[in-house]
């Protein structure tokens, strides 16, 4: 059954709205107190104060929860992640809180190269069986929708392995799943000194494939110093664009390269990362609309300072917030965390923090008009907090408060 009705609600956080907010918008989140929502056939039919909205409905064929003294959201949408990979990296990890720097591993033949393998070796039956957890616990989190990038095969054939077992997580799981080509994750060691040539591989052989078998959206790129240069980046971009592939960025993660720019220039829908962006890139990313998709999930993992939320808000930007989930810099799918990391850390209100998961996640994959607010007309992806206000998202600190989570109208996870 898809029909619900929430009723009785303490508070409805609507994030309320079809296009991504940018600077004093974000603190908008509508939220209605005393509320009801009516879903049906998984489409939210109405949301509004519980007498206007259950008045002379009739609720035969809905199954009702009641929310009294609680606050109900939308489900968050996690924008960012590299939920598929084989094997974990927790020697780097432990090695890197002993001083070694991220870029340090990676040129020595760790980092990303040790996940390329492990995943290579991975049949997709074992992918399949690590994304469902993984997936299992994003949703306890909250999470309806989220991103993931393949990366981690740098060669075709991994690379479509890897979006082929998100597709069929897809099928058979209640999050849904926006995927992202990301060959050019990092230079795999058949290509070492050799990434123009690497750039033409994954153009003529990985676009082409991954496209003919319309397996990706979006296409992403990891813009950095001894990885892809702007020049590089701007290529494969371009001919993604060309080719119908959304694009992404990972932009000025670690060292300022222009990667922002870059992004306002492509007109890119989201650039990530951005710890060492300037302002002038992020003011151009301001003006050609691009949206910041901040992951201080890593910043924290890899003890870096954060991006600067607050810049780009109070310049009138889009910020979104995504956790980064993956094996090297970030291993962490947890949105409390997150919650924490933005509101202490990065200063952003919690009113801005939950439109960064919301509505705004939700522009980043382009699925404003369908998820990410509690609207009629988008799909019935709700989440219920044992909490009575959405402000204890922040104040008990990188607890998960989420105890309902509705997708498309059915009860998926539910904490007694
Ligand atoms: O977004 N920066 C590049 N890619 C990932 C890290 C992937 C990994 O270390 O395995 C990121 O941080
Ligand atoms: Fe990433």
């Amino acid at each position: 059954m898809r029909n619900i009705i929430i009723k009785n609600a303490k508070e409805i956080v609507t994030s309320t709205g079809f296009s991504k907010k940018a600077g004093e918008e974000m603190k908008n989140i509508g939220v209605i107190e005393d509320g009801s929502i009516i879903i049906t056939d998984g489409i939210i039919e109405k949301v509004g104060k519980t007498k206007e909205i259950l008045k002379d409905f009739d609720t035969e064929g809905y199954e009702v929860v009641d929310a009294s003294g609680k606050s109900v959201l939308p489900g968050f949408v996690d924008s960012h992640t590299h939920f598929i990979f084989g094997g974990y990296r927790e020697e780097e990890f432990n090695l890197r809180l002993q001083g070694a720097t991220y870029m340090e591993i990676m040129k020595s033949g760790g980092g990303i190269s040790g996940t390329v393998k492990a995943t290579r070796d991975a049949t997709k039956d074992e992918l399949f069986e690590l994304g469902k957890k993984r997936l299992d616990s994003m949703m306890e989190f909250g999470v309806t929708t989220v991103e993931g990038k393949s990366g981690y095969g740098l060669e075709t054939d991994t690379e479509i392995k890897q979006l082929e077992v998100m597709v069929d997580l897809d099928k058979k799981h209640p999050v849904d799943i926006v995927r992202t080509y990301m060959g050019a994750h990092d230079i795999p060691v058949e290509y070492k000194g050799r990434t123009d040539e690497f750039i033409d591989y994954l153009i003529e052989d990985g676009l082409l494939k991954v496209k003919e078998k319309n397996l990706a959206e979006f296409c992403d790129i990891f813009t950095e110093e001894n990885v892809f240069s702007i020049e590089q980046s701007r290529k494969l971009l371009s001919k993604a664009r060309d080719m119908g592939f959304k694009l992404k960025m990972h932009a000025d993660e670690i060292v300022q390269l222009g990667g922002a720019e870059l992004a306002a220039e492509l007109g890119v829908l989201s650039a990530d990362h951005l710890l060492q962006a300037s302002d002038k890139g992020l003011l151009a990313m301001r003006d050609s609309g691009v949206i910041a998709t901040l992951l201080p999930g890593t910043a924290f993992s890899l003890k870096e300072d954060y991006a600067r939320a607050r810049y780009i808000i109070d310049n009138g930007g889009a910020v979104a917030l995504a956790t980064d989930y993956n094996p090297g810099s970030c291993y962490t799918n947890s949105i409390p965390l997150l919650i924490a990391l933005g509101t202490i850390y990065m200063s952003m209100s919690i009113e801005e923090v939950i439109t960064a998961l919301t509505i705004n996640g939700a522009a980043a994959v382009d699925r404003e008009d369908t998820i990410g607010s509690i609207d009629v007309g988008k799909l019935g992806d709700i989440i219920i907090l044992d909490a009575p206000s959405y402000k204890f998202l922040s104040y008990n600190i990188a607890v998960n408060l989420v105890k309902t989570v509705i997708k498309k109208g059915q009860i998926v996870f539910d904490k007694n």
